[in-house]
């Protein structure tokens, strides 16, 4: 992978599970690891844990993360709310790759309860490895945000 910075990870109570296994997989990998939490399968709101670990991918803190929730959809919708974010929904490796190599996604996102553990890590191992490619792909990533009112 490109950084040496931590790798953020993000889950609400949906997610929590997958979310450990994966902390400890990194760990194991030779990864830091930056938990935003949450801290058990007592039921939360996943905005209060996406936000943050937006914030600090905005910042410059992380370079990617990895977030986990039910559907993955309300992760991925909260995080995308960050104008440097771009959080990518994977629900197998192929997404996972492409969503590197052609969106650039800083942020990969499971649907906890509609991926086993080992496709998950599948996931997060191909997400962690593949480059963007820029090129036609950088044109499309650059007209996202031109395109927004008020941009
Ligand atoms: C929690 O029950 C569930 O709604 C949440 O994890 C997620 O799927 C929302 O998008």
């Amino acid at each position: 992978m490109v950084t040496g910075k931590p790798i953020g990870l993000a889950a609400d109570h949906a997610g929590f599970e997958l979310k450990e296994k994966i902390g400890a997989l990194l760990g194991q990998m030779g990864y830091s690891v930056r938990d935003f939490g949450a801290a058990s399968t007592a039921s939360v709101d996943y905005p209060d844990f996406a936000h943050p670990l937006a914030n600090a991918l905005e910042n410059g803190e992380l370079q990617r993360g990895v977030a986990c929730c039910g559907t993955g959809n309300g992760m991925a919708i909260a995080l995308n709310r960050h104008r440097g974010v771009r959080a990518g929904l994977c629900w197998n490796a192929e997404v996972a790759s492409l969503v590197r190599r052609h969106n650039d996604a800083n942020v990969c996102v499971l649907p906890a309860r509609f991926v086993s553990e080992a496709e998950a890590i599948e996931m997060v191992k191909t997400f962690l490895d593949a480059a963007f490619e820029g090129g036609r792909h950088q044109c499309r990533i650059d007209k996202i945000n031109e395109q927004i009112n008020n941009s």
